[in-house]
């Protein structure tokens, strides 16, 4: 047996982020798998803003000091504690967090198999794309046929999920995007929907003029929460799952009073208006893995039934240097669709 084959039998190897723009591939021993949990050789791993933000250290969810960031694989079962799963298994998931890795133990609720007809690049690409877009407008939102949705960043994974739902749907949607790249695909692939480049205005506030809507999808958070809010129709819900606006703030400073001056709502507010303010946030779900399975047949239900699929932007070498050129990616806006990591 030779010295490579030695170390994949008995180590692996994950990506480790500092948070201060470092990244470090660090191999290390295999652990013993626990009960409950199945071990997984790592195919794909999708590549998701939160984990950018975290490459910085302004992710308000990352642990403190070094870590392996991602949230959702794809790969092959290659030992299991957990009835369903048998070795050799194709399978996909989310973890919190340690998914940056070429072989990863998960706990069997978060482990599921993969369908038939998805391929193991769109199973590692998928989850949190569309399990975040599937609890905005549908498990929360409830978005119906006709109503007018507002999605932001439409061109990026979590927004191009949402268009996709919303499509099916037949709701209206307003996509706000910020390029003339963007727009043009985006057009093409949803004739129907209003889209409009927010980077031609001043402000959100300005491009979207007097439109107003059912459902507000909004990853920017900070202030403009609230012009958003103002912008419901009665019943209408303001769902926020994302504080991008602060992102680019300079330091650390800039970014905490961005983020103090994102607004309260009062209850009589909410009450006078009959609207709705909720949030949503992807991690919590590893805490309650029953909330979980609120999506899961659903998406898979829409991805066999051809109603959705997956737009791979770019396809990276698991490495130090794949990773920083998926974030020049982001850096640049550049983004339409979903970034992944190809592990093997
Ligand atoms: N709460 C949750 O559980 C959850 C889960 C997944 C994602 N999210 C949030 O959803 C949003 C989209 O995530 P994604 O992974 O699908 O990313 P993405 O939309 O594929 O890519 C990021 C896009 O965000 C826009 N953007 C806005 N402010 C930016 C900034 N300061 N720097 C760079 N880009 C900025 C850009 O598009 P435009 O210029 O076209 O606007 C960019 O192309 C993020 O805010 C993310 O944090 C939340």
């Amino acid at each position: 047996m030779n010295e490579t084959t030695a170390r994949n039998e008995k180590n692996m190897r994950e990506l480790l982020f500092d948070q201060r723009g470092g990244v470090r591939m660090n191999e290390r021993p295999k652990e013993a798998l626990q009960e409950g949990h199945v071990a997984v050789d790592v195919h794909y791993f999708g590549i998701n803003f939160a984990d950018y933000q975290a490459y910085f250290g302004k992710y308000l969810n990352a642990p403190k000091g070094p870590f392996v960031p991602g949230y959702e694989f794809s790969g092959v079962v290659t030992e299991s504690r957990v009835a369903g799963l048998e070795v050799g298994d194709e399978v996909w998931g989310v973890n919190s967090m340690g998914c940056y890795a070429d072989h990863l133990h998960v706990p069997g609720e978060f482990c599921f198999k993969k369908p038939e007809k998805m391929t193991l690049a769109e199973a590692g690409a998928f989850p949190v794309n569309y399990a975040t877009a599937y609890y905005i407008l549908d498990y929360m939102g409830n978005l119906q046929r006709d109503h007018r949705l507002l999605v932001q960043s439409a061109a990026g994974g979590v927004g191009r999920a949402m268009m996709q739902m919303a499509q099916k749907r037949g709701a209206k949607v307003t996509a706000l995007v910020g390029s003339e790249e963007k727009i043009a695909t985006l057009k093409q692939d949803f004739p129907d929907a209003e889209v409009i480049n927010y980077r031609q205005s001043a402000t959100i506030d300005d491009a979207l003029g007097d439109r107003t809507f059912d459902l507000i999808a909004d990853p920017q958070g900070g202030p403009g929460s609230r012009k958003l809010y103002r912008r419901l129709h009665p019943f209408g819900k303001l769902i926020t799952f994302g504080v991008s606006s602060s992102f680019s703030q300079g330091n650390g400073l800039t970014r905490a009073i961005d983020l103090l001056r994102s607004p309260f709502f009062p209850v009589l507010s909410l009450l006078s208006r009959n609207v709705m303010v909720g949030g949503m946030n992807l991690t919590k779900v590893f805490e309650h893995p029953a909330a979980l399975q609120y999506a899961v047949s659903p998406l898979l239900d829409g991805f066999n039934n051809g109603d959705y699929s997956i737009e791979i932007y770019k396809e990276v070498p698991f490495s130090e240097e794949g990773i920083q050129e998926a974030y020049k990616a982001f850096e640049t806006r550049e983004v339409q669709g979903k970034m992944i990591v190809r592990v093997r």
